[in-house]
């Protein structure tokens, strides 16, 4: 059995507890003491209700493999726990604390956090590392926060990830993709290294199942250092925080613009209730930037206290300075307004949130196998959830939850959990991962909740047709196993393998560089028609990568230039994103041994090498019309190019699309116009001739 634990209860004889404020016995000195007192940030952090489980805490992972740390968002989970281990000399020769985290903007943004408590700057002791972002200095950093999905590819060159002493496994309860993987990952590892310890920490109580995973064996799976080691059962240890109440409002009735409605209930607060912060959970950068202009343009009108609000957005592709200005304390007199997607139900806490706005709605990732479609849809959140978002008003005051649903929605009709990434996603990058790390038999992996057998199979039937699996479903060489090196989408990877072979990689890292990040346009509700015109500008008959193409020229040739880009209604920070990952690919891709060569705008070649990775995201133009009506090749599905693609209202015959959005219907983005015998060309076995119509050639 697992054992639960919590003081006041059984305690660890040798654990000293005291239940007074700051009675807690140290195992050893808490950093930054000296004789002449703690500074405020100190004291701040023995305020955390985690502070008080910091012996219970130390104790436990000295003598359990596995420590499952169960506690409220806000309570100091993530900021404190890798710093009592590095005090507690888990740091010690040379040896390192990791943590991980589902987000990257959360790794930023805890990282520096944690740097300024430690009085250190982000990338010394205390450091990070993203995808195409590394802030660490191996020897000098000994806590790193990194994502889920980094530490999964570290495993590729350090399978046994051995300069980790302790691995925190943060935010499990959101059970991303890569956490999923990881879990099961790591207890292989733990057989193998007795030493190390895992902590698994969790907003809710999923930490049961958690526990039974730890616990269980699968058959095989035998451990040689086991006899010596460490207890096996992991214990669960459930921090109490000090919420205060939240006052639940609903709608009367459905509203039917969930933007609209947040927009008019923020300034509602504003007029009628007592100072703090708000807190707005709307879906994504599209419908966050809207609100934000929204927020502003009618508060304006609207309210005589319009100069004491300050509206923020917050989502993962926020640049640094803003993201610094969320965590700033509000001015006096102000009230601080913060529209964020549900990056702030969990993995960030804002200080001074007194009330919270929850439109109801999350953006998740569905996958659908027997169409193959992928989406990213804005869909209802849990019970889970929408208890976690109202719990962000209790952290300082008693607060006040308006949900833009009705309450009989909520009783009946929200789902009480929300299903694991893994079992709604595409399993293609997650199946070459698991390959390149000789794991070969995925579907006997031990998964914490096992993927659809058919997302799985889809997965090996697309590797398989773009020739990075055999008929084995080994990984192949050098193509598979050169994929699995590059830290992107598999199709992406192979068109850069494919853009190497034909001679147009250079062209090739600028359009993966641009596909990597969120829009390099920026965009304004119902404010288009500046960007229309501009786009022309740039437009290519090829469709919208060969756009990029001339975006990018342009950007360099204007001496990356904020003016040029505001002028041309393009996303600066976006486009510099842009210049610093097509560096880190370049220099990726000259470590496989490629040289990047240029076709000098010889846009076939290109197109070519795009299919080359995305055969399979084609579509044939079927109904003619203002935004012609088209059909994937592959499952029949009607999709429509998207209005922000410059070939909008071109409808070429045959195009292939990078990947489907669905809002009203299902929309192609980033769109190329091609000919379809470069389908048969680039994947003769995926294409039979008959699958495509003879009369078209
Ligand atoms: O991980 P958990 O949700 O339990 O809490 P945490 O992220 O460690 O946050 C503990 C405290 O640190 C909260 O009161 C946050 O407001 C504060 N914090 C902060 O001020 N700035 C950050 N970037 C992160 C946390
Ligand atoms: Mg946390």
């Amino acid at each position: 059995m697992s054992q639960f634990w919590k003081p006041g209860t059984e305690r660890p004889q040798h654990c000293l507890l005291d239940d007074e404020e700051g009675g807690v016995l140290f195992f050893s000195a808490p950093a930054n003491s000296s004789s002449h007192g703690f500074s405020n940030l100190e004291r701040q952090r023995q305020r955390l209700p985690v502070f008080k489980y910091r012996t219970a805490i130390l104790y436990l992972v000295e003598n359990h493999a596995t420590t499952i740390i169960v506690g409220e968002t806000g309570s100091g989970k993530t900021t404190q726990i890798p710093q009592y281990l590095k005090e507690a000399g888990w740091a010690d020769g040379g040896r390192v604390i990791a943590c991980t985290q589902p987000r990257r903007l959360a790794v930023q943004s805890v990282a520096s956090r944690v740097a300024e408590e430690m009085g250190a700057k982000v990338g010394e002791e205390v450091g990070y590392t993203i995808r195409f972002e590394d802030k660490t200095v191996q020897g000098v950093t000994k806590i790193k926060f990194l994502t889920d999905g980094v530490l999964l590819r570290e495993m590729m060159d350090d399978p046994l990830l051995t300069k980790y002493s302790v691995i925190i496994v943060d935010e499990a309860h959101e059970r991303s993709i890569s956490t999923d993987m990881l879990l099961g990952l790591l207890k292989k590892i733990q057989r193998r290294r007795p030493e190390l310890r895992l902590v698994i920490s969790s907003a809710t109580i999923e930490a049961e199942s958690m526990s039974i995973f730890f616990q269980t064996r699968k058959k095989n799976d035998v451990g040689a250092a086991e006899a010596n080691g460490p207890k096996n059962l992991p214990s669960i240890l459930s921090v109490e925080g000090k919420a205060y109440p939240v006052e639940i409002h609903y709608v009367q009735d459905p509203v039917s613009d969930y933007l609209q409605s947040a927009v008019d209930t923020v300034l509602l607060i504003h007029e009628k209730e007592p100072l703090g912060d708000v807190l707005v959970f709307l879906t994504g950068q599209d419908d966050i930037d809207a609100a934000v202009q929204l927020l502003v343009e009618e508060a304006r009108v609207k309210t005589t206290k319009f100069s004491g609000l300050l509206v923020l957005p917050l989502y993962s592709g926020l640049p640094r300075s803003d993201q610094d200005l969320i965590f700033a304390q509000t001015p006096k007199g102000k009230r601080k307004v913060v529209i964020s997607t549900n990056i702030a139900e969990t993995s960030i806490t804002l200080e001074g949130v007194v009330y919270v706005v929850d439109s109801g709605f999350s953006k998740q990732r569905y996958y659908n196998p027997i169409s193959d479609i992928e989406n990213l849809v804005v869909a209802p959140i849990s019970k889970a959830s929408a208890k976690q978002r109202a719990g962000r008003a209790g952290r300082v005051q008693p607060g006040k939850c308006f949900r833009l649903y009705t309450e009989d929605y909520f009783v009946k009709e929200m789902p009480a959990e929300g299903i694991p990434e893994m079992q709604r996603s595409n399993l293609v990058s997650s199946v070459i991962q698991l390959k390149a790390l000789g794991i070969d038999n995925i579907l006997g992996f031990d998964w914490l909740a096992s993927p659809p057998s058919e997302s799985m199979i889809r997965a090996l039937e697309v590797l398989y047709s773009l020739g990075i699996l055999d008929e084995d479903a080994k990984l192949t060489s050098p193509c598979g196993f050169q994929v699995a090196e590059i830290p992107l989408d598999p199709m992406i990877s192979k068109m850069i393998l494919a853009a190497d072979i034909l001679g147009c990689l250079e062209e090739m890292l600028t359009i993966a560089a641009v596909l990597s990040v969120q829009s390099i346009w920026t965009s304004v509700r119902g404010k288009n028609k500046g960007l229309d015109e501009v786009k022309l500008l740039f437009a290519a008959a090829e469709g919208d990568h060969v756009t990029h193409l001339n975006v990018y020229k342009g950007f360099l040739q204007s001496g990356k230039s904020s003016q040029w880009c505001y002028k041309n209604y393009i996303n600066y920070h976006a486009l510099k994103k842009v210049v610093d990952t097509r560096e880190q690919l370049g220099r990726l891709v000259r470590r496989l041994g490629l040289v990047p060569k240029s076709c000098e705008g010889d846009t076939q070649t290109i197109r070519k090498a795009i299919i080359a990775g995305f055969f399979s995201h084609a579509s044939q133009l079927e109904e003619y019309g203002q935004n012609g009506m088209y059909r994937t090749v592959r499952s029949s599905q009607e999709v429509y190019i998207h209005p922000s693609s410059v070939l909008f209202r071109v409808n070429p015959k045959w195009v292939v699309y990078h990947s489907l959005v669905s809002t009203d219907k299902h929309y192609m983005h980033n769109v190329i116009a091609i000919d379809p015998s470069w389908l048969i060309e680039a994947a003769p076995d995926f294409y039979q001739l008959r699958t495509l119509n003879p009369a078209l050639f």
